[in-house]
């Protein structure tokens, strides 16, 4: 094997579009060439050319133990050992399914797939079954996985562009974008659409185009819009859920949703996703009800041991709590080093350039300017040993791994 990523990368271009297989590890948004990881342990990558990073993307959420934690890696070993695949009823989704509902109420029935895309495609389709509508709202600058109803106006990977070719316009037509934190806009959208709306989707904690916190008032009157009108509102936690607190943002806030989408850490970082709600809402989906929907690798008993092993070690909090303060000091540092910063806590948000005070809520807040020298920080910190997500709009992810040095080691990189 190669270890020379320019070498390696020229080989994955000739076999693979721009080289990656999910846009964003090109590192377009930040120039230059990726590196390729051969290694990961804890807060740390190790690359094919022998560097190692710390790091602040960790893979993009679903390991708030870190990499390769002995925990996890003793439920996949014990799940290799009994068989990767079945395709049929096992005791191991029961378990994490059990094992979630008995914590949060308001996921009393879980269906298990695959992507926090596939789960998003689930709980739109249920909406859609259940209310008999076809019209979907969603928020400027948050993404929903890759589905063509949600791919507008979704952030990150797609920051500045309208929506993806391939999307027929009828399907994009049927979903009504506002802009976030904007209740005049939001209930304009919901007077003229809220009679055919199927669902509203949100991401509670909007995490894909930088992180724009919105104030609990707006999220409340999403909530009681949706209840006036019919609609169905989906929170889609697939990055909050379980890393903000074990019941994600609806524990945080308070405002509960009629259906829920998960990813990310509930597979301990192994492919997966769900959509859970109340008992009555989700027999709706076959075999129970009319709404189809069905995976060949759906709860894969790797995934669903891993994920069961993962909540295991976040479920009394204290977890939270460590990850709060680390959080805590990054935050601090990274203000007195004079850039501008958002966090929630391990979820946090370093643009470029200089500080903006004040809190950004929505999309058209991010001002470019405040982007602009991302790319040379990325670069900066890069060849200084930590690695960043490679985009100015990517939240960066604290996990149980990372010690008050390894942030130090940010903080001085920084300064
Ligand atoms: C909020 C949110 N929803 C859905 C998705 C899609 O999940 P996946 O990439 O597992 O398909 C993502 C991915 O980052 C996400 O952040």
């Amino acid at each position: 094997m190669d270890d020379d990523a320019a070498a390696l990368f020229r080989r994955a271009c000739a076999v693979t579009p721009g080289g990656v297989h999910s846009p964003v590890r090109a590192f377009h948004a930040v120039g230059g060439q990726p590196f390729f990881t051969r290694h990961a342990a804890g807060a740390r990558l190790t690359t094919t050319d022998g560097r190692e990073l710390v790091d602040f993307c960790m893979a993009f959420g679903p390991l708030p133990l870190g990499h390769a934690h002995p925990a996890v890696a003793e439920a996949a070993r014990t799940a290799l050992a009994d068989g990767w695949s079945y395709g049929t009823a096992e005791p191991w989704s029961l378990e994490l399914a059990e094992f979630i509902a008995g914590r949060l109420p308001w996921a009393e029935s879980i269906r298990f797939v695959n992507s926090g895309t596939e789960a998003v495609m689930t709980a739109l389709r249920l909406a859609r079954g259940i209310t008999g509508r076809t019209t979907l709202l969603k928020f400027d600058g948050c993404y929903h996985g890759h589905s063509d109803a949600m791919l507008v106006r979704a952030g990150s990977g797609l920051a500045g562009v309208a929506g993806s070719a391939g999307v027929p316009p009828a399907v994009a037509a049927d979903t009504v974008v506002v802009p976030l934190d904007d209740a005049a806009a939001l209930a304009a959208a919901f007077d003229r659409h809220g009679a055919g709306l199927a669902a509203a989707i949100i991401e509670p904690l909007p995490a894909n185009f930088g992180l724009l916190p919105q104030r609990r008032e707006f999220l409340a009157e999403l909530r009681d819009l949706c209840t006036r009108h019919g609609a169905l509102l989906v929170f889609d936690e697939v990055i909050s859920g379980f890393r903000l607190a074990f019941g994600g943002f609806t524990e945080v806030t308070g405002l509960v949703p009629d259906l829920v989408t998960w990813g990310k850490v509930i597979g301990g970082g192994f492919p997966v996703g769900a959509c859970a709600g109340p008992r009555d809402l989700m027999q709706y989906l076959a075999p129970p009800g009319p709404v189809y929907q069905a995976g060949t690798l759906s709860a894969n008993p790797l995934a669903m041991r891993a994920g069961l092993a993962t909540l295991r070690l976040l479920e009394d909090g204290s977890a939270y709590r460590q990850l709060d303060a680390l959080g805590s000091r990054l935050e601090q540092g990274v203000r007195a080093a004079g850039y501008h910063v958002q966090r929630a806590g391990s979820l946090f948000w370093i643009p470029g350039a200089a500080p903006q005070p004040g809190t950004l809520r929505s999309a058209a807040q991010v001002d470019a300017r405040l982007i602009t020298d991302f790319p040379a920080l990325f670069h900066r910190l890069l060849d200084a040993g930590i690695y960043l997500p490679p985009g100015p709009h990517e939240v960066g992810f604290l996990s149980l791994a990372h010690t008050a040095a390894d942030v130090d080691r940010l903080l001085a990189a920084l300064a």
